[in-house]
């Protein structure tokens, strides 16, 4: 064969290549894990998933003033750390001066991880608050979760400081109900199609 035949062999592969990642694309936009959407379901998967996210190991990170929340009666965190722009703390207070990336052991001693902070100033995803409705509605509004698509928001079940709530440290009661159980429930709502339970 002559070189201009590979060419033009080459060109038509290319183009076939292009057409069917065309065909393709938006078709590999619908999210496969929308199994069906069914919002009794929904709504009964987010009510057990409410109920963690009310809980005080989350919600002392999702409070709705800029001070993080201590203990099983979410009050105030003591000293007042403020939540700061990247919700890692202000200039003499981070977070990380005392949260150390691991737990450290003891009463009343600071839990740790790697990443321990609030969610940011301009994103403050607070749950403090919040009724099931409205929360169910924040949650999946990007312009509120921190831009998290479908696929996102499934993957944060196992986000490092969603698993630090199952490893809280001495002396905190865990979450109401296991990790497994949870993601189980958080990703139910979300396949069923993500209903937010009746009311204000
Ligand atoms: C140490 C503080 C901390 C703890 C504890 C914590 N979170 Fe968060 N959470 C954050 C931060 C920071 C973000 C923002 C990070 C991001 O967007 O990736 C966030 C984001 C989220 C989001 C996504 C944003 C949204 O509103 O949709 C969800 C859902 C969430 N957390 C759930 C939980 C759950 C459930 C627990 C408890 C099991 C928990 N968090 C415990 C700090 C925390
Ligand atoms: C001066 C030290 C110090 C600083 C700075 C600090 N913390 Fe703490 N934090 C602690 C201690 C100590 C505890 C444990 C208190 C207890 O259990 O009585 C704690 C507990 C917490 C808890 C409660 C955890 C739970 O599961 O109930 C959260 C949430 C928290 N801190 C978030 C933050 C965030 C976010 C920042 C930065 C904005 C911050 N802290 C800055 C010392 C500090």
């Amino acid at each position: 064969m002559k070189k201009s035949t590979f060419v033009v062999l080459g060109m038509l592969l290319i183009m076939l290549g292009m057409m069917a990642f065309s065909l393709n694309g938006p078709r590999a936009k619908v999210p496969v894990y929308l199994v069906k959407k069914d919002s009794a379901a929904s709504v009964a998967a987010f009510k057990q998933v409410y109920t963690v996210l009310m809980s005080p190991r989350c919600m002392n990170c999702h409070p709705s003033g800029n001070v993080p929340l201590q203990g099983d009666d979410s009050h105030p965190h003591t000293m007042l750390p403020k939540r700061g722009v990247d919700g890692k703390g202000v200039y003499a207070m981070k977070c990380m001066n005392c949260h150390q990336p691991t737990n450290t052991p003891g009463l009343h001693m600071p839990p740790g991880n790697p990443k321990w902070h609030l969610p940011p100033a301009n994103m403050k995803m607070v749950f403090q608050g919040r009724t099931a409705p409205q929360l169910a509605k924040q949650l999946i509004d990007p312009k509120q979760n921190g831009n998290k698509d479908l696929q996102k928001l499934i993957a944060h079940a196992d986000d490092e400081l969603v698993l630090a709530g199952w490893n809280p440290g001495e002396g905190r009661t865990l979450p109401p109900m296991s990790h497994a159980a949870f993601k189980k429930a958080w990703t139910t709502w979300l396949t069923t199609g993500a209903f937010a339970p009746s009311g204000k």
